[in-house]
Order: structure tokens, then C-alpha cells, then sequence
């Protein structure tokens, strides 16, 4: 896990523990991205409970699984979103790849990669835990934000997913996203927990991407599917996501 630097090309969005806000986090680092002039494919890769559609308000007629089966082609899956970034929607309404065989996985990273040079990240908003699937999908990226909020089962969850990636990739880019922090000072002694546990037992330190505050607003943006920048862009959550885009 080495110091920050600039984030790299193909990022996952983790967590131990479901319902932190990953893809929440994920859609609206997108859409900060997008906003700061970056080119930027947000791939739902959540694939047994791909939800970016749902949050967004999308109903994707073709989806990853369309496109790996040969049904759809690039450019008729993927989404362009009005938030200036695109989509390539995890599932459509005929329903979700639960786990991919391994041949089908090494085409998705493939596809991922001929992709790659069209934009400036790519981020995958990925599953909740590390399964198979979503191991080898993490190890194929080159930072990995790990979702994490002060509740001690997400810390613990957390703590697991870094343990578990830290085998599969050694030298990686690990950086910790607090979300919903009651406080900025207590979003960072979250971190310090977790960094210490990983110091400690890992010998490798995380580091702070930033810490994201607990924010009625945001629950009011999910509601009304759409984006906070867009819906309240001043709203402390809003500021804390754009200045943490700033920073990668
Ligand atoms: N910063 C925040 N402040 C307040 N509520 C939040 C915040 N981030 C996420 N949430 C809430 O957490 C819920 C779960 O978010 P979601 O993105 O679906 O999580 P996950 O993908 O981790 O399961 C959202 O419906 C939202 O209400
Ligand atoms: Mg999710």
C-alpha cells in the first residue's frame, strides 16, 4: 500500500459491509470526476445486486451480460449520462449475473482494458465482501477505495477486505473512503483504527482518501434518483466528495 499518488486507471469501489454507500460514493465520485473534465466509465460490477440504475432512475435495455454473450455491442450498452460521465449498466431487465465463470471473467477484464485508453478512469463499483468474482476484479485494478463508515462491523468488514486483497496484490494502492462520518474528527479516528489494525497486523498502511459527512441530503438525492452535485451542491457531502475528487 503505497503513499497517494495519482488515482490509477482502473479503480474499485469496495467494502466489507453492504450498505455503507459504496454505490452511492461510486456514482457521485463519477460524476465529481466528470465535472473536474475527466473522461470517465462507471461500470456497475456489483453483478449480483448491480443497483447504479436504480439510483440513477435508468432502465438499461442491454447490459454487461449482453455485451460478454455478443448480443449488444459497446456502443449500444453503454450509457451516456447527462452527468457528463458513462455507464455500463450491470443488468437490465432481463435480469443479473450473480457470479461469472472464469473464462468470462478474463473477457470482461479484457473488454475493461480495450476501453481503458477512452477514458481517464475507470471505476467499478463492485460487490459488498470479496467473493471470487470480486477478488479477481479488484486485483485487476490499480487503486482499490475501501467504503468504510464508524460502525464497528463495517471497520471489521473492512479490515477483512484489505487482508484478503493485500494477498492477491502486495504492492497495491489501498486508500480508505470514510462515509458518513458524524464529524470530521471522528471520520478520522476511524481511519486511524483501521490504519493501526492494518500497521499492525498487516504491515501495511492504508491511506485517507477522505472522509465523507453523514448527510440527510444525500438520502433525499437517492430518493428523487438523482445526483447530489446536481440536486444540492452545496450540501456537506457534495463539498466533501468534490474535494476529495480534487485530491486523486
Ligand atoms: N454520506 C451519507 N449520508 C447519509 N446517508 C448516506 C450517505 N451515504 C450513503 N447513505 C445512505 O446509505 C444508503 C445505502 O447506500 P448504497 O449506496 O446503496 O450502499 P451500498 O452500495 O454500500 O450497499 C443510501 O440509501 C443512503 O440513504
Ligand atoms: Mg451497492
Amino acid at each position: 500500500m503505497i503513499p497517494p499518488q495519482p488515482l490509477g486507471k482502473l479503480v474499485a469501489v469496495a467494502s466489507g459491509k453492504g450498505g455503507v454507500g459504496k454505490t452511492w460514493f461510486a456514482i457521485t465520485l463519477a460524476h465529481a470526476l466528470a465535472r473536474a473534465g475527466r473522461n470517465i466509465l462507471l461500470f456497475d460490477a456489483d453483478l449480483g445486486l448491480a443497483n447504479i440504475d436504480i439510483q440513477l432512475g435508468l432502465t438499461p435495455a442491454r447490459d454487461v451480460a449482453s455485451l460478454l454473450a455478443g448480443r449488444s455491442a459497446w456502443a449500444e450498452t453503454v450509457i451516456h449520462h447527462d452527468g457528463g460521465f458513462d455507464i455500463l449498466p450491470g443488468r437490465s431487465g432481463s435480469g443479473s449475473l450473480a457470479a461469472l465463470e472464469e473464462s468470462i471473467l478474463e473477457q470482461l477484464l479484457a473488454l475493461l482494458q480495450t476501453q481503458a485508453p477512452h477514458y481517464d478512469h475507470i471505476l467499478l463499483d463492485l460487490g459488498a465482501g470479496l467473493d471470487r468474482t470480486q477478488r479477481r476484479l479488484a486485483a485487476a485494478t490499480d487503486t482499490l477505495l475501501v467504503i468504510v463508515t464508524e460502525e464497528p462491523t463495517a471497520l471489521t468488514d473492512a479490515y477483512a477486505v484489505i487482508k484478503l486483497h493485500q494477498q492477491d496484490s502486495p504492492r497495491h494502492d489501498v486508500r480508505v473512503v470514510v462515509n458518513q462520518a458524524s464529524g470530521k474528527q471522528n471520520g478520522e479516528r476511524t481511519f486511524t483504527t483501521l490504519a493501526r489494525a492494518c500497521a499492525h497486523f498487516l504491515k501495511q498502511t492504508p491511506a485517507l482518501a477522505g472522509i465523507v459527512r453523514r448527510d440527510d441530503r444525500v438520502r433525499d438525492a437517492i430518493r428523487r434518483q438523482t445526483l447530489l452535485l446536481t440536486r444540492h451542491p452545496a450540501s456537506p457531502a457534495a463539498t466533501d466528495v468534490e474535494s476529495l475528487a480534487a485530491h486523486v
